[in-house]
């Protein structure tokens, strides 16, 4: 919260501060020397060529010429606040995760809003998946609950994650378009990817263009363990359900805001922290055991399909509330570092192919945008909690081990011998037994890509139906290759057929007839 610039570290000359007049902070280099003219080189002349000399003016452009860091590979816009989760139901009986002990405690939070596929200075309202990305500062370390505000996803391996993204980012020879579903690349991949169709409803829906991050659900995504003292584990899905209810924009009224403020988004997050009209979601979780979950018939792992709330009902324990703006845009909300393998005793990971890659993928693509394995030491990223540990050196270290011992096991003894394991708080995953060949294959239990499509296109009211079928012959009229509208009109068959007619209609296409069935009926029988 502090400018470090002109915070001298302590017992290190900052004592005393550098004073220009009336009070004001003298204004220095890096290195500290107090500056007499920042407006004009150094010149031999007054009209002649500028020093190599000048070691502030070359300090100063230095500093500035490495001001840009790579944006997110994907999310890179995005807007952040401060805020707090508090329980409001203990679930001390199902984890041991200290933040999920005791009613009315508050953990400190950091939530960091975004769109996937546009760049970092794109417009808000696109039509696009937004990333609710929530890292929770509790007494047992940092946990990060990276999510979206769509329950499911477009594929069921990380393996697909890159083919998704570059189909869905900016064609290759041109560039553009920047940041729409919109054309033929994104098209014609999801038409070869059958496991999209699910996600493909929600993205066409009301739902991918929020109103505002207010009026947001948000969700873990995939299948978490909850695990007890004793190393049981409880299967969770995450929710973050909006105080406010949501709200959605239709699409002709994105298009306008788009072009008047593309920063809606995150001015409407800015003004209402600032009026004190706290932002706040409910979490809320879905609860069920590997029982439960074997008579499904789906697979809990398959990130494409929810767990339907009329057989899991969502468990409401506690509130989020963002009640502070950041400080600084970049220290803050372009440096901080959610990772889903950011978890804490008493959560565990499933063997969801899709978070399994994604473990592996944030802290990667970490180390490449902050520059440094030490981004922990950022203060966004930093533990609230006391930590200690032997990791040292390397670009930018700032807390290194102190003392003589950086190693363990050590007999220097508890003074300076420094941390030791603890057998008895320390994470532990879960002992599952995993059997089988190894194998590049996806299961049987993954096969079902229409039935929960179908579900959630049902489930919309006539008027949200309506939206759907416009926003896919908007989307697909943006497609000049017949043979991907022709293929996304034969997925469409597959999940309403009335739909199908409409978006085929609107694309001036032939109204294809459903697939008959397989195996027809008999009708030369008398009725039973
Ligand atoms: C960034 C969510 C799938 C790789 C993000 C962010 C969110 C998110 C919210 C933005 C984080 C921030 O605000 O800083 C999700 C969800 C997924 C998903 C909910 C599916 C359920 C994947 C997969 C991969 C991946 C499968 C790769 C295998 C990345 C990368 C970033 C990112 C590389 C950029 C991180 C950074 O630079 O800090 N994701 N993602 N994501 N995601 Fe995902």
């Amino acid at each position: 919260t502090e400018m470090p610039v002109f915070d001298a570290p302590q017992g290190q000359g900052g004592e005393t501060r550098q004073v220009a007049g009336n009070g004001v902070e003298a204004l220095t280099t890096a290195q500290g020397v107090p500056v007499a003219d920042d407006q004009n080189s150094l010149k031999q002349g007054a009209r002649g060529p500028t020093l190599m000399e000048d070691f502030h003016f070359r300090e100063k452009i230095f500093h500035f010429d490495h001001e840009r860091i790579p944006e997110r590979v994907v999310h890179a816009r995005g807007f952040g606040a401060h805020g707090f989760f508090e329980l409001t139901e203990s679930l001390a009986d199902i984890t041991r995760a200290d933040i999920f002990q005791r009613v009315g405690e508050r953990t400190e939070a950091f939530v960091r809003f975004s769109t996937v596929a546009g760049s970092k200075g794109s417009f808000d309202l696109a039509r696009d998946v937004r990333g609710f990305a929530v890292k929770l500062y509790t007494k047992e370390g940092n946990w990060d609950i990276v999510g979206n505000n769509i329950p499911v996803f477009f594929i069921q391996d990380a393996m697909k994650f890159p083919d998704l993204i570059h189909a869905a980012k900016p064609e290759p020879d041109r560039g553009f378009p920047q940041a729409q579903t919109a054309h033929d690349n994104f098209w014609d991949f999801i038409s070869l990817t059958p496991e999209s169709m699910h996600m493909v409803m929600w993205i066409m829906s009301d739902r991918a263009i929020p109103r505002s991050f207010r009026f947001m659900d948000g969700f873990g995504v995939h299948t978490f363990r909850l695990v007890d003292a004793d190393g049981r584990s409880t299967f969770v899905k995450f929710h973050w359900k909006p105080k406010r209810g949501l709200q959605s924009v239709a699409w002709n009224e994105a298009v306008k805001i788009n072009g008047a403020d593309p920063d809606f988004h995150r001015r409407d997050l800015w003004a209402a922290i600032k009026a004190g009209d706290f932002p706040e979601w409910e979490l809320g979780l879905q609860l069920f055991d590997q029982d439960f979950a074997d008579s499904f018939d789906f697979d809990v792992l398959d990130a494409t399909k929810i767990i339907p709330e009329e057989l899991v009902p969502v468990r409401i324990v506690g509130r989020l509330v963002l009640d502070r703006r950041v400080d600084n845009f970049f220290a803050e909300t372009e440096q901080v570092a959610f990772c889903t393998q950011n978890i804490v005793p008493g959560i565990d990971f499933t063997n969801d192919p899709l978070l399994q890659g994604r473990n592996f993928s944030y802290l990667d693509t970490q180390l490449k945008r902050l520059g440094s394995p030490n981004f922990t030491h950022l203060p966004v990223n930093a533990p609230r909690c006391p930590f200690a540990h032997f990791q040292q050196d390397g670009h930018m270290a700032m807390r290194n081990p102190a003392g003589r011992a950086n190693y363990e096991p050590n007999s220097w003894g508890a003074a300076i011998g420094g941390p030791r394991e603890d057998p008895e708080r320390g994470f532990k995953s879960v002992a599952a037994s995993p059997e089988g060949d190894k194998l590049r294959i996806r299961p049987e239990s993954f096969a079902d890509h229409y039935s929960q499509a179908v579900q959630f296109y049902v489930s919309q009211t006539p008027i949200e139906q309506k939206h759907i079928g416009d926003a896919l012959v908007f989307e697909l009229s943006k497609v000049e290759r017949p043979d991907i509208r022709s293929r996304m009109v034969s997925h469409l068959l597959n999940i309403d057929g009335d739909l199908a007619g409409t978006v085929a209609r609107g694309l001036g296409l032939a109204v294809p007839k459903p697939a008959q069935a397989a195996v027809q009926p008999r009708t030369d029988l008398p009725p039973s």
